[in-house]
């Protein structure tokens, strides 16, 4: 039986890919839509998308993905609800001179996916060095030594805590029903057995209640496998540090509009945030688990992701030498652990899960850390699974588990190997 417009639906996270759910199915006349969420507030902390801003590339080197990323590209331009909170300021994307040569190759890869896309005609502004970059941004006042790469105008930033206010209010307006907190935070779910499997039948929270559902859509981001233990297999929750420098009006006015910057071997780093006066700075090394019991899920306080590691420190002042010196020393403020959840080739998993019926439990995750650009598009992938099954999606399928010495395969992909916390000394800011 196809999903009715009455039926009761659930949305287990109010995260980047809940919310575009939750937007995109109200949007469509779906009357009884209830999210769930584990945080007291939406924007939730908790989510991965939850901070000043995201990198809105809309180049990969799988054509596949940059397919995909210029249709949200048009949207993040365009959508009411989503332009505003989208800055092109473009996309630099270089390495340094020190890059290892698998980073230096992976750069490569992308500036010739960019170069052979049509798409990208008139946005391109190759960079061969440390001038050829002080010319597109001006901003940076370091020697960028044996910098190298290219800049793609077609692309910025969102600010994400902005953008997912807005389609909460969005989805609120249109009478998504949110529990919050102890009310929204889903235990386990629940289930019949049902001819050919079990069926799921709406979801268990924190404060004893049952909600009942006709379909159940499990957007938890890393912290996938406490809801649906069998993806633990499939999915790593892995963080990567964030951190932050407190600039003054001034300094912040003077540093502003340089391109989103990825130095693919250290980091990324935003222009400040026009509000806070904030700059924001990544250290983009393999990430961190937290594996325990043999899950790897995300700490489950806010509290425990209060900070970064001595590494991440040490990188991000390493970058900030480099580009901007005169602030490379300053106090790192804000610092947490950012989580997303990887699956072993970067592809979303977007399906029903497996030995469940009648389409009654659908999984959306796997963002392998590049899931935000996608906000105003995923919503209709989930759509097109409820509507026309999984076969719309074959990129996005259930996997069959793939491990290696025990843990989920390590992404090939990423510049180093991702370690656990808790192996992984502390800084001390
Ligand atoms: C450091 C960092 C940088 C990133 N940079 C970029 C970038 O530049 N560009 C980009 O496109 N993407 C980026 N991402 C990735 C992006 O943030 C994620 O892909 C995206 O947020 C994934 O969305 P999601 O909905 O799957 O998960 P989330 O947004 O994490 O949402 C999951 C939600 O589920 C809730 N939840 C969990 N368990 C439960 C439960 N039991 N009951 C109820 N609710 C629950 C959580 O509280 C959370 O709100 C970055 C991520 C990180 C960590
Ligand atoms: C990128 O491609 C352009 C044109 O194809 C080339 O001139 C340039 O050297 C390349 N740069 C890098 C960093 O690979």
């Amino acid at each position: 039986m196809p999903l009715a417009k009455s039926d009761p639906v659930l949305i287990v996270g109010a995260g980047t890919f809940g919310l575009s759910t939750a937007h995109k199915l109200a949007s469509l006349g779906h009357t009884d839509i209830t999210v769930l969420e584990k945080d007291n507030r939406v924007p939730s902390r908790f989510s991965g998308g939850f901070d000043l801003n995201k990198i809105i590339r809309s180049e990969y080197i799988d054509p596949f993905y940059t397919d995909v990323a210029l249709k949200a590209i048009r949207h993040w331009q365009t959508n009411p609800l989503y332009q505003p909170h989208f800055r092109q300021v473009g996309f630099l994307n270089v390495v340094t001179g020190e890059a290892p040569a698998v980073v230096q190759n992976a750069l490569h890869k992308y500036n010739q996916s960019v170069a052979a896309n049509p798409a990208f005609n008139g946005y391109l502004v190759p960079c061969p060095d440390a001038d050829a970059i002080h010319k597109v941004a001006p901003q940076f006042t370091g020697a960028l030594p044996g910098w190298t790469g290219y800049l793609n105008r077609l692309a910025g930033y969102a600010q994400s805590s902005n953008a997912m206010q807005a389609v909460y209010g969005a989805c609120v307006q249109l009478g998504v029903k949110f529990a919050l907190g102890e009310a929204g935070e889903v235990d386990e779910l629940l289930y019949e057995t049902a001819p050919g499997g079990m069926k799921c039948v709406g979801a268990l929270t924190k404060d004893g209640k049952g909600h009942q559902a006709r379909t159940t859509i499990v957007a938890a981001g890393g912290f996938v496998a406490n809801v649906v233990p069998a993806i633990a297999s499939q999915i790593s929750a892995v963080c990567w540090g964030v951190s932050h420098i407190q600039l003054t009006p001034s300094e912040s006015e003077k540093l502003r509009g340089f391109p989103v910057t990825t130095v693919r071997d250290i980091g990324f780093f935003f222009e400040p945030d026009p509000a806070t006066h904030k700059l924001k700075v990544c250290y983009m090394g393999g990430g961190y688990t937290n594996q325990k019991n043999g899950l790897s899920v995300p700490y489950s306080t806010l509290a425990e992701s209060e900070y970064v590691p001595e590494e991440d420190v040490r990188q991000t002042r390493r970058l900030l030498k480099q580009v901007l010196p005169h602030i490379a020393d300053r106090p790192l403020v804000d610092t947490h652990l950012c989580w997303v959840a990887d699956t072993s080739n970067s592809d979303f998993i977007i399906d029903f899960v497996p030995g469940t019926t009648d389409n009654s439990l659908a999984v959306l995750s796997g963002d392998s850390g590049h899931g935000f650009k996608m906000m105003p598009i995923v919503g209709d992938f989930a759509v097109d699974l409820l509507a026309k099954g999984a076969q719309e999606l074959p990129r996005w399928r259930w996997r069959e588990p793939e491990v290696e010495e025990g843990r989920p395969k390590h992404i090939a992909w990423r510049a180093t190997v991702t370690v656990d916390l808790s192996s992984t000394p502390r800084a001390k800011l």
